[in-house]
């Protein structure tokens, strides 16, 4: 059984949440993205609401209705992503990245649409900035969620971006499921933390709706942050 975080648990707390994906253009009439839909970004945010937070949803292209009473910020790529939650987050806050953000962009945007060619092409990759690990190395971070969609190795390499990234808590889950997670209303997932003597903590919470989830990971973090 997934328990919601009590009415007021984050009264008075502002929690910045990225969701959906991003999408990085090619030219002006294509881009680079990924399946996310954004749901589970969204019921964070709505249950957060619930839970008494103020919440500033920073969101890539999705097909949702924002949650009533969340400021929402409209982003399309990694670099606006970041930016956006640049001036949103700041200290006291809590940071949870849910976004499906684009690894790589590309080295030049084209001005004009591209023309095809006889014979293959290749587009040049750069990376994103991570926008998770940036705010979580600033020298006063806000407290920092993220997430970990895996093929294989969950455990192993959720932990390792929990340590890596400095975060308070991840929530991994196996995106080779095919009928859970990205684009489903369910998703199954692990949550992973250090307990008080440097211990790594999981938990599982199983296939449910991501509206429960997401109040499971609310109440874990409440959990940990008293
Ligand atoms: N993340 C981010 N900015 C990026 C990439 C990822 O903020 N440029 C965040 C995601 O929102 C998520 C966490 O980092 O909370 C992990 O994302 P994931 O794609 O699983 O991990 P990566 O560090 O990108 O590593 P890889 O894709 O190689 O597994
Ligand atoms: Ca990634």
């Amino acid at each position: 059984e997934l328990l919601a975080p009590g009415k007021g648990a984050f009264a008075g707390k502002h929690i910045v949440i990225t969701a959906g994906p991003t999408r990085e253009a090619i030219d002006p009439v294509r881009y680079l993205s990924n399946h996310s839909s954004g749901k589970m970004g969204y019921a964070l945010a709505t249950q957060a609401l619930r839970a008494g937070a103020q919440v500033t949803l920073v969101t890539g292209p999705t097909q949702l209705t924002p949650p009533k009473g969340a400021k929402l910020v409209a982003v399309e790529s990694a670099e606006e992503m970041l930016a956006a939650v640049e001036e949103a987050v700041s200290a006291d806050d809590i940071f949870i990245a849910c976004a499906a953000v684009a690894d790589y962009r590309l080295a030049r945007v084209a001005e004009q649409k591209i023309k095809k060619q006889d014979g293959a092409t290749q587009l040049e990759l750069v990376r994103t900035p991570d926008i998770l690990s940036t705010i979580a190395h600033r020298a006063k971070p806000p407290v920092c969620v993220g997430f970990a969609a895996e093929t294989q190795d969950v455990a192993r390499y959720a932990a390792d971006k929990l340590k890596r990234k400095k975060l308070t808590l991840i929530a991994a889950n196996d995106v080779s499921d095919k009928s859970i997670g990205f684009n489903s209303d369910d998703n199954a997932m692990t949550l992973f933390w250090h307990d008080a003597d440097g211990e790594l903590q999981r938990r599982d919470l199983g296939r449910a709706p991501k509206a429960q989830i997401a109040d499971a990971i609310l109440t874990q973090l409440h959990e940990l942050q008293t």
